[in-house]
């Protein structure tokens, strides 16, 4: 999966909202309109999630210590205060990621595929973005950053292990047709997810 598809993380990684959120060139609400994107994603997401526990090929991949919402909820509310949930509406990159989502919903594969793409990142890149934050930002646990820790985890190396394992077992089960499909999907996640950060960089340039 990480072969086929690291072209399409090498774009996401180098899009230019995150390049202006690492060089410190954000205020703390041009940071918070990517939070505010990420809850409305994860509202899906995670919604998608609980509906699928008990699924026999789904639910390997569901965990309910992953889920962001209350995170992000904690998050926001940081961020713009108590009224948080007035202050932010979906983007249009993000109405389209979040309907996607919902479209796989009775596709396991297609899940699996934006769970992958999400909550690995999340776990990988998410990590060293968290570092930078805090780093650069001073954003620390119970600053507008809850999103990127994972403490019901435990071991984030293990827990990827244990994730990497899971999505072999499930290639094993897939024939050439839906390994290729499950592949194109994880392709349209990284880009609708880089659209709603290339969106993200128009409005602050906007706002600028
Ligand atoms: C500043 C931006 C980013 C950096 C520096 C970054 C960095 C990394 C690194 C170093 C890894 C490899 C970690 C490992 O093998 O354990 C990784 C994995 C990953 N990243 Fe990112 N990333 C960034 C943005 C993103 C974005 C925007 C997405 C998608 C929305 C994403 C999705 C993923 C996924 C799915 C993996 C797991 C690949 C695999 O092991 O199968 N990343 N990232």
């Amino acid at each position: 999966m990480k072969n086929a598809t690291w072209g399409d993380h090498q774009s996401a990684e180098s899009e230019g909202y995150l390049s202006e959120l690492m060089a410190g060139r954000l205020t703390e609400h041009e940071y918070g309109e990517m939070v505010a994107q990420h809850y409305f994603a994860y509202v899906a997401l995670d919604g998608v999630s609980r509906a699928l526990a008990d699924h026999p090929v789904a639910g390997a991949f569901v965990f309910p210590e992953l889920y962001r919402e209350p995170a992000l909820e904690r998050d926001l509310s940081t961020i713009y205060g108590p009224s948080w949930r007035d202050r932010i509406s979906p983007s249009k990159s993000t109405r389209t990621l979040v309907a996607r989502i919902q479209q796989v919903a009775d596709w396991p594969c297609g899940y699996v595929a934006h769970h992958y793409t999400r909550y690995l990142g999340d776990l990988s890149g998410g990590q060293f973005i968290r570092m930078e934050l805090q780093k650069i930002y001073g954003y620390g646990k119970g600053g507008g950053v809850d999103f990127y820790f994972f403490d019901e985890l435990g071991s984030l190396p293990r827990f990827k292990n244990e994730y990497r394992a899971r999505l072999d077992t499930l290639g094993l089960d897939l024939d050439e047709r839906e390994r290729r499909r499950m592949i194109r999907e994880v392709k349209l996640a990284y880009q609708l997810n880089t659209e709603v950060l290339t969106e993200l960089l128009h409005v602050v340039r906007t706002a600028a």
